[in-house]
């Protein structure tokens, strides 16, 4: 993902020039680019343009779901969650909301932007990736299956033809960026991802989780800490399902400073209500991480 002009983008906006993936104005459809993620430069957050239809409707309405400060808020129906009569689901639920807060980037609510001639809706979220002065990012895409409940059958066969070891290793690197000493930027994109499978992942994270050298087993072991608290959600949450959603991690590349690795749940655009079951594939991915890191460390 190359450096678009930032034509057409309010003044002081810029593309978001530490994307890994999804929408990108370097993509052009039907003769008009993609809006991607837009930043002022300087700033602590980005902008992520709603998708159209149901897509964009979920994904704002986990995130005001997430942002709700009471339990009012929490259990009264929204797009993306059908109303629930049930007083013991909605506890349920109320207390998944609750523990999900800590494991996403902060939502700061809507803005609307005029972009490429027209008014666009944007997410405005932290950017998690702004308080690192050499910041090493990684996308996986997390869960056996990249496509929801309400596909269609050519979207079924087109998603699970792209990456069958989707399905046995439950994650797939989407991409990373390790921003280098001499300001130079090591990109990994989805055709390097695409490129392995249970046999040679390692491969992959262990490059990304290298960024600091000799640090290695540390980067590895903060890794598997910061995970924690997102397999404890999966073990015994069920109040949803997510589909094409990812952990987006970052970690400190310049080994004078502190290696502050942070995981965040992104992408919303595919997550259900899942009444009363937990999220088997996102959770097996996660195992599988947990697993893979751990061999890396021994390896180390
Ligand atoms: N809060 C965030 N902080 C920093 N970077 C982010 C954040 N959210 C997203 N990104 C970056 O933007 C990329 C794309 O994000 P995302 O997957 O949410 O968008 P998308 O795929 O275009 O959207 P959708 O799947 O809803 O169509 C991610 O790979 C990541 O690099
Ligand atoms: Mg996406």
């Amino acid at each position: 993902m190359g450096s678009v002009s930032s034509e057409g983008l309010p003044e002081s906006y810029q593309w978001f020039p530490d994307q890994i993936a999804g929408h990108h104005p370097s993509v052009i459809k039907n003769g008009k680019r993609e809006i991607g993620l837009l930043k002022i430069p300087g700033s602590h957050e980005i902008l992520k343009p709603k998708q159209d239809a149901s897509r964009g409707e979920k994904e704002v309405a986990l995130y005001k779901l997430l942002s709700s400060s009471s339990s009012v808020d929490a259990t009264t129906s929204s797009s993306l969650l059908t109303t629930s009569s049930d007083g013991l689901r909605n506890g349920t639920r109320m207390k998944d909301v609750n523990r999900m807060k800590g494991l996403t980037a902060k939502f700061y609510g809507m803005e609307t932007l005029f972009v490429d001639g027209e008014d666009r809706e944007f997410l405005v979220l932290e950017d998690v990736t702004s308080d690192y002065t050499r910041p090493a990012i990684l996308d996986l895409k997390m869960g056996q299956v990249t496509y929801d409940p309400l596909a269609s059958a050519a979207k079924i066969e087109k998603e699970t033809i792209k990456y069958p070891p989707q399905a046995t290793m439950g994650l797939r690197i989407l991409g990373y960026r390790i921003h280098q000493r001499n300001k130079e930027v090591e990109i990994r994109d989805k055709d390097w991802g695409k490129s392995f499978d249970e046999t040679n992942i390692q491969n992959g994270l262990s490059e990304y989780f290298s960024a600091r050298h000799a640090d290695l087993k540390m980067v590895l072991q903060e890794a598997l800490d910061r995970l924690q608290p997102f397999k404890e959600f999966f073990e015994s949450q069920e109040s949803f399902k997510f589909f094409a959603s990812s952990l987006l991690f970052v970690y400190e590349a310049d080994k004078t400073l502190p290696i502050n690795l942070r995981i965040v749940m992104i992408d919303f655009s595919h997550a259900f209500e899942s009444n009363g079951q937990r999220d088997e594939g996102y959770l097996f991915g996660i195992k599988n991480l947990e697993k893979y890191l751990n061999s890396l460390i021994s390896e180390t």
